[in-house]
């Protein structure tokens, strides 16, 4: 006598199966971006969303510090937004160019700066950390001369027949080129530029900074990511912190407008780079390749 399963029973099993997949992938995914951002010491980011400590309304000490300083801490060199801008800044050089090593530390910073939002940034960006580490190596390899700018890389791979064919994905993705690797960074930037921007311009009682990253997510890195990364993604927006979250940490202990100006500012200097970057690469006809 044959086993006759009924005829329920894999609709049934599917129907856990499904919201299990998307568990356990999301699990994976989390692990791998623990992993690969793990450089930044315990506590820097969790797959777990903890309770967000409330918005510290630190009105007193706030606007006293406004009051005195021109300009709210977190824009200083040494401040959390200004850390960031500073190279972001630097590597747009005077002859049009981008310079990779300054580029590259803008990166580094915009990392730091966004990993306590949780595990979805690395997920919307697939890992920027890897990519950054792995331009890194050849910004600082036996070819070092050659990767001291956007231009300069892109020529001379193109030169040394580096380059891939436009939309085909290398076999071993740590293997790609250097401009394979900056444009998938470029697009990322994009991303957390729109977003960051929207966190910091958003009205009141508008959409929240979850809703308006994942807009932005959408547009940017949804068409070039599998439909199973794109539904984890959407759903990992679902436990993104709030604005005022975002904004108390952009500027730890200004006021909001002052944080929102300060965000926006930033933001301003990603735009830059982005619109610098992506002339260039138009230029060069590399915005398929990957
Ligand atoms: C970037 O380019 C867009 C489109 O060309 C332009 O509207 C925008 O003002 C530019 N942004 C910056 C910050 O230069």
């Amino acid at each position: 006598m044959g086993v006759a399963l009924h005829p329920q029973v894999p609709r049934r099993w599917f129907r856990h199966t499904i919201p299990l997949a998307v568990l356990a992938l999301l699990l994976y995914l989390c692990a791998r971006s623990l992993r690969s951002l793990s450089g930044y010491g315990p506590g820097a980011l969790s797959c777990i969303t903890e309770g967000s400590p409330p918005l510290q309304v630190r009105q007193q000490s706030g606007s006293l510090e406004a009051s005195e300083r021109e300009e709210p801490q977190c824009l200083d060199p040494q401040g959390m937004l200004g850390r960031m801008m500073g190279p972001f800044r630097a590597s747009l050089n005077s002859k049009g160019d981008v310079e990779l090593a300054q580029y590259l530390a803008g990166w580094r910073e915009l990392i730091k700066f966004l990993s306590p939002f949780g595990s979805i940034f690395a997920f919307a960006t697939s890992e920027a950390f890897t990519k950054v580490t792995a331009l890194e190596a050849r910004v600082q390899g036996p070819d070092a001369a050659q990767y001291k700018s956007l231009a300069a890389m892109v020529a001379w791979e193109r030169r040394a027949g580096l380059l891939e064919q436009p939309g085909i994905a290398p076999r071993d993705p740590a293997r790609s080129s250097g401009s394979r690797t900056t444009l998938l960074l470029h697009r990322a930037l994009r991303w957390s530029q729109l977003c960051l921007h929207r966190v910091a311009t958003g009205a009141l009682g508008g959409p929240d900074a979850g809703e308006q990253c994942n807009d932005a997510y959408g547009t940017v890195l949804g068409p070039h990511h599998p439909w199973l990364v794109r539904q984890a993604v959407r759903l990992a927006f679902l436990s993104f912190p709030g604005r005022g979250r975002l904004l108390e940490l952009a500027c730890p202990g200004t006021r909001e407008a002052e944080a929102r100006a300060a965000l926006a500012r930033a933001a301003g200097t990603l735009e830059e780079v982005y619109n610098r970057t992506q002339g260039l690469l138009a230029e060069r006809g590399l915005l398929q390749l990957a």
